[in-house]
């Protein structure tokens, strides 16, 4: 059996509305609602949803930046909320993060060498402070030379290496991978990728892997989930989600994946959902995502439908009172 390395269970963080004084119940942006995933150790879990659909807030609360509404958080089976000052300290080794833009993320007064010596110094892990820094720049494929130069210096690939770089250097076991390579060349994001995969391998890394579309986490998840206004849509292993997606919007946004092959991209039927992103300051009633699906029912704007099996594979959940059976006909633009 995998073993999980982490739990999220009922997570909630909501935000006040700033300028609200008595704050009710809409008074609140509901970044993440009632979130319920597991990681198993050395595997990857991507996340995927549209932007402010909660990403990066969840990211923030898994690394301790944020303290959440409600809900629990389990590393290696010991809730991380409420722990003492010790065993934060040990946690936040850890577990690291590589953040979103390799842009703004960086201080730009600060050397690279000196960026990815940080984290050491906070440790007072100093002994062979520069060898250690060349020693994890060089596995993340920047040279000895580099060492001296600030991140304007960089490409967008090379300062997300330093980014990666600063993240190995207290040797976490769990790193928060935050769209790592969105703002990337799609050339560039391969190289990333292909680094990264390279250091789970070798270091026996666990990541969540965060990121606006599905392709770009197709080979390196074990696990997908899909998040919307907060929730969890869909969660499987890689496999059965990509071939037996259930959630409409799951499909929505498998179905805007480009085929390599031209043919086949001649003949794709893309699944565009009508409406907007509504505010995660007010979700919809009943299933959040029922106001731009195409196979709405009344049931789905009264209830709220749990995330749940939907068939024998108990692994492959699914948040859905109408979820797709393989080959059913789905509303799409060429109908
Ligand atoms: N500190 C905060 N205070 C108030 N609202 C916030 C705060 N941080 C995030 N939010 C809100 O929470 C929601 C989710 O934001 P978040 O940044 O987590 O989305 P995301 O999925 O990471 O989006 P993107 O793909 O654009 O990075 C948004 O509506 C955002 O405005
Ligand atoms: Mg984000």
């Amino acid at each position: 059996m995998p073993e999980p390395i982490l739990e999220i269970r009922n997570l909630e963080m909501f935000f006040p509305v700033k300028g609200k004084v008595f704050q009710k119940e809409k008074d609140f942006v509901k970044a993440v609602n009632g979130v319920n995933l597991k990681v198993n150790k050395g595997e990857t879990l991507g996340i995927v949803g549209e932007s402010g659909c909660g990403k990066s807030t969840l990211a923030r609360t898994l690394v301790g930046l944020l303290e959440p509404t409600a809900g629990d958080i389990l590393f290696e089976g010991k809730s991380i909320l409420g722990s003492g000052r010790k065993q934060m300290h040990q946690l936040r080794k850890d577990i690291q993060m590589v953040y979103q833009d390799p842009y703004t993320s960086l201080n730009p007064r600060m050397k690279a060498g000196e960026i990815i010596a940080a984290p050491l110094k906070a440790y007072r892990m100093t002994d062979n402070l520069e060898r250690r820094v060349k020693e994890l720049m060089d596995r993340v494929g920047l040279k000895a030379e580099d060492y001296a130069k600030f991140p304007h210096q960089f490409s967008g690939g090379q300062r997300q290496r330093i980014g990666i770089a600063r993240a190995l250097a207290l040797n976490p076991k769990l790193i928060i991978l935050d769209e790592p390579v969105s703002a990337l060349d799609v050339s560039i994001q391969a190289q990333v990728i292909n680094l990264l995969e390279d250091l789970q391998k070798e270091l026996g890394l666990t990541y969540v892997f965060i990121a606006h579309d599905l392709s770009v986490i197709k080979h390196i998840a074990d696990q997908v989930a899909v998040m919307y206004l907060g929730k969890i849509m869909e969660v499987s292993d890689s496999e059965s989600f990509y071939q037996d997606a259930r959630h409409p919007y799951t499909n929505a946004l498998l179905s805007a994946i480009p085929f390599p092959d031209p043919e086949k991209e001649k003949k794709r039927r893309r699944l565009v959902l009508g409406g907007e992103l509504p505010s995660p300051a007010d979700p919809p009633s009943g299933c959040v995502f029922h106001t731009r699906c195409p196979l709405a029912q009344d049931r789905c704007k009264m209830e709220i439908p749990c995330l749940e099996p939907k068939d024998e594979n108990t692994e492959h959940l699914v948040s859905c009172f109408y979820p797709i059976h393989h080959g059913t006909p789905v509303p799409s633009e060429n109908n």
